[in-house]
């Protein structure tokens, strides 16, 4: 468990924090791997994605494909959606964001230098992502060129849900109330 009813919803607000910070750090977390959702064209799409940073202002940082779909989603409607869970804290946090693309500018590259010469090949596709193709090795060739983007997702809601034998908990912080935080009922 991450917090008890006992707990006060700031410090529960600083154990939620120092847990996504965690998940960034710690590959072997897991909010490592995170499930980012976003609006479709007709359906919301859910993909996993990893928690490459989160930042001092709580900001989370994804790393993609410039080309990729959830970018042209999040170009058009920037309103988006994370979902992490611990299962051994039996906690879950659902995140309500704004997201924000930045290719070939100074944060992307930024990031772009220090990502490993050997990982570099996983932005620079000849074909963008979601290609179809007759051959699944054509989905393996290599151009010259950098499509790697930056997702910065601003979060602007958290609620995390802590289940528990002496009764579940769930609780809600919004940006606009400066984060304090709020009990619903799970
Ligand atoms: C464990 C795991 C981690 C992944 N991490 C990323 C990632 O960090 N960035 C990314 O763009 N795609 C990542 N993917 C692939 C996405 O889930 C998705 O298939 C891909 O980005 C295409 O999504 P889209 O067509 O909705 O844009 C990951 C998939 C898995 C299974």
């Amino acid at each position: 468990m991450l917090f008890s009813h006992s707990d006060s919803p700031s410090g529960i607000w600083q154990s939620i924090k120092h847990e996504l910070h965690r998940g960034a750090l710690d590959p072997k977390h897991p909010f490592r791997y995170v499930n980012l959702g976003t609006i479709g064209k007709g359906f919301p799409k859910v993909r996993t994605v990893v928690l490459r940073e989160v930042t001092q202002e709580l900001d989370f940082l994804v790393f993609t494909d410039y080309r990729s779909e959830k970018v042209r989603e999040i170009q058009s409607s920037p309103m988006i959606a994370i979902h992490f869970y611990h299962p051994k804290k039996m906690l879950q946090i659902r995140v309500e964001a704004k997201g924000e693309i930045h290719f070939q500018n100074e944060l992307s590259e930024q990031y772009w230098k220090k990502i490993p010469d050997g990982r570099k090949s996983e932005y620079t596709g000849s074909l963008a992502p979601g290609t179809p193709i007759s051959n699944p090795d054509f989905g393996w060739e290599w151009s010259e060129k950098s499509f790697f983007t930056v997702l910065k997702i601003s979060p602007q809601r958290i609620e995390a849900l802590q289940l528990s034998k002496e009764g579940h908990l769930r609780i809600q912080f919004e940006k606009e109330k400066d984060w304090e935080g709020q009990w619903l009922v799970p």
